[in-house]
């Protein structure tokens, strides 16, 4: 979500002007975030990267995972969270979520088979995984977690932040995340050794700006160095996260009280494993079946999560196809080290997530939406919902006209 004015316009010029770009020797911006980050997540480390797609890569490569290995993924998250294990040269099974949209942990424990070594439950939309079940499963199985808190940024699960649950946790900074900086991602993770396997596998020249330890050794990797133009971008933005989520969940919570009413038509709020602490960047609603989901969507602008066109592994082509490299020699599909790694997909494999999620519907919040705004939101939600499941003639339905958010005004500030 992009929210920016003249902190981040004044941090940045003070950047370009210092000529302090690069983020080894000139900067500190990176540094100062990573500490403040780690300290924000909870873990001793963080390490920006240029995305999240490559932090994730990065913590894959940093925990040893590889040929030879399964990564269970869930059917209903961004391709990057599939294509990083790919990226890492072991293979992503993909499993069901259950109605909070997220990975089922029955599904998990399920899947797991002798080359299963680690699991990444995603934090999808801002909500939270169910962390306790899937690590009672991780540690009953001994897998790795690694989270990915991509679209989690400043949520927490029952007291602790995501990403400082698992082994490692993921985070994204792009345009459209809770904290942006255009683009750019990061790990957190407590292991000093981890991390310095983090940092080289984010750039592998690290050592020559940051020292290393004899406890890790340096490996060959592909660069993914932040710049210092979103250390101080997001130096900003850290200030801003709690207030925003805060009013989030603020917005999320009066919207479902004052529609919980609607329950009885078939609008029910969806499942949340951690209501208080998640992000509440949407509201969502469980309906009864798709045609009614679509009804509702038609008339009230929301989002049906099977149809975003990218968050499902039905859309992951290079995935189902099984082009896991761009040189066939890499192609972790055709590894023989992976030879015994199930790598079957079909588009129905997970038929069950694809019935949830063509009838959950999204409704976003935003931290600047007004009171009012809010209130047209609830009116709609209530006359849609009578349209679409209780029958009311459309010709009757008095919706109101929603305003476009206005995001960059430039004296914008957004306090806890
Ligand atoms: C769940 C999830 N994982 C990973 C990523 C990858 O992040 P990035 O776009 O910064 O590479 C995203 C980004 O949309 C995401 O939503």
């Amino acid at each position: 979500m992009y929210i920016a004015g003249q902190e981040e316009i004044d941090a940045i010029a003070r950047v370009i002007r210092d000529k302090a770009l690069f983020r080894y020797g000139v900067g500190g911006e990176c540094d100062r975030f990573e500490a403040r980050y780690a300290a924000f997540v909870g873990t001793r480390h963080f390490a920006l990267a240029a995305s999240g797609s490559n932090a994730l890569a990065a913590a894959l490569i940093a925990a040893g995972l590889g040929p030879g290995d399964e990564v269970i993924i869930p059917a209903h998250t961004y391709m990057a969270t599939a294509t990083s294990v790919l990226a890492a040269g072991a293979i992503p099974v993909i499993v069901d979520i259950d109605e909070s949209l997220t990975i089922d942990p029955e599904a998990v424990e399920e899947a797991i088979g002798p080359r299963t070594k680690a699991v990444i439950p995603v934090h999808m939309w801002g909500t939270a995984c169910n962390m306790d079940a899937i690590m009672t499963v991780a540690a009953r199985h001994k897998l790795i977690v690694i989270e990915d808190a991509c679209q989690g940024v400043g949520g927490a699960y029952d007291g602790r932040k995501f990403g400082s649950i698992g082994l490692l946790g993921c985070f994204s900074f792009n345009y459209y995340k809770n904290m942006s900086c255009g683009e750019g991602g990061g790990v957190a993770v407590n292991d000093d050794v981890l991390a310095e396997r983090v940092r080289c596998a984010i750039d592998p020249c690290h050592f020559y700006w940051q020292g290393r330890s004899d406890a890790a050794q340096p490996f060959s990797s592909n660069g993914a160095r932040a710049s210092e133009l979103m250390g101080a971008m997001l130096n900003v933005q850290l200030d801003r996260i709690d207030g925003m989520v805060s009013a989030m969940r603020r917005e999320r919570d009066l919207i479902l009280q004052r529609t919980g009413s609607l329950d009885n038509l078939g609008l029910k709020p969806t499942p949340l494993n951690s209501p208080k602490d998640d992000c509440a960047t949407q509201v969502l609603y469980t309906l009864p079946s798709a045609d009614q989901a679509e009804n509702f969507s038609r008339l009230f602008p929301s989002v049906i999560a099977g149809k975003t066109g990218r968050h499902n592994y039905t859309e992951w082509d290079q995935v189902l196809q099984g082009a896991g490299a761009a040189h066939a020699a890499l192609n972790p599909y055709n590894l023989p080290q992976n030879a015994e790694c199930r790598k079957t997909y079909s588009k129905d494999m997970c038929a069950r997530s694809l019935e949830i999620l063509n009838r959950t519907v999204m409704v976003a919040t935003h931290p600047l939406h007004s009171d009012q705004e809010i209130e047209d939101t609830i009116h709609n939600i209530g006359t849609a919902a009578r349209v679409a499941l209780a029958g009311l003639p459309a010709e009757e339905a008095d919706l109101r006209a929603a305003a476009p958010v206005e995001t960059q005004k430039f004296d914008l500030k957004v306090t806890a």
